[in-house]
């Protein structure tokens, strides 16, 4: 069976809906490690739950990017993870993990990129007056929000309630994520 990682550093929504896909047989695969760059951020609590194994660092602990990042490619070695998923990881991936997992590392935006990158995406779109938001899934490269998409859905909305295009957006996420992850591990 495949094996995943899901690197996040906060809410973890779309950790927990790739997680309860490949629980639930939804997705062939394991997620074998939750990386996590914040102490305290709740998807921890979220792979607890699901009994996944967290790797949690705290970068201002390392004298350079490589350093943890070198820590956590040599976990997904040993454990031989096939595909790493970004799920709200807000740092840009670094040299090691490119050179080691290159290929393999996708990211989920909330924008039809290459619009509104960054990590206010969503408010940007509905201050900007934006009338279909959606979602983008891409690989990653050294660029903020970069790299070749693989997939997209759109989200219309016209209403005033940026609460509720928020949870529109979060749940076109959990279904796109899903659905592309099945297509990537096939
Ligand atoms: C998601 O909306 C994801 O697309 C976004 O962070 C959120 C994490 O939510 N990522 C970015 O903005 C990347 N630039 P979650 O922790 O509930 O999955």
């Amino acid at each position: 069976m495949k094996k995943l990682a899901i690197f996040a550093s906060g809410n973890g929504s779309n950790f927990e809906a790739l997680a309860a896909a490949c629980t639930e047989g939804r997705i062939d695969a394991e997620v074998a490690l939750c990386v996590c760059d914040k102490a305290g951020a709740y998807v921890i609590e979220r792979a607890t739950k699901y009994g996944v194994e967290v790797l949690v660092f705290n970068p201002k602990e390392y004298g350079s990017k490589a350093e943890y990042e070198r820590l956590v490619a040599d976990r997904m070695d040993t454990l031989g993870i096939d595909l790493v998923c970004l799920a709200g990881y807000m740092r840009i991936v670094g040299d090691e993990l490119l050179g080691r997992y290159g290929g393999k590392i996708v990211n989920i935006h909330p924008s039809l990129l290459p619009a509104f990158v960054g990590a206010h995406a969503i408010q940007d779109a509905f201050d900007y007056g934006v009338k279909v938001f959606g979602v983008t899934i891409h690989y990653v490269d050294q660029t903020l929000d970069g790299g070749k998409i693989i997939s997209q859905v759109a989200v219309p909305y016209e209403g005033g309630d940026i609460e509720e295009l928020e949870a529109m957006i979060h749940k076109a996420e959990h279904r796109l994520y899903v659905d592309t992850v099945n297509k990537l591990i096939e």
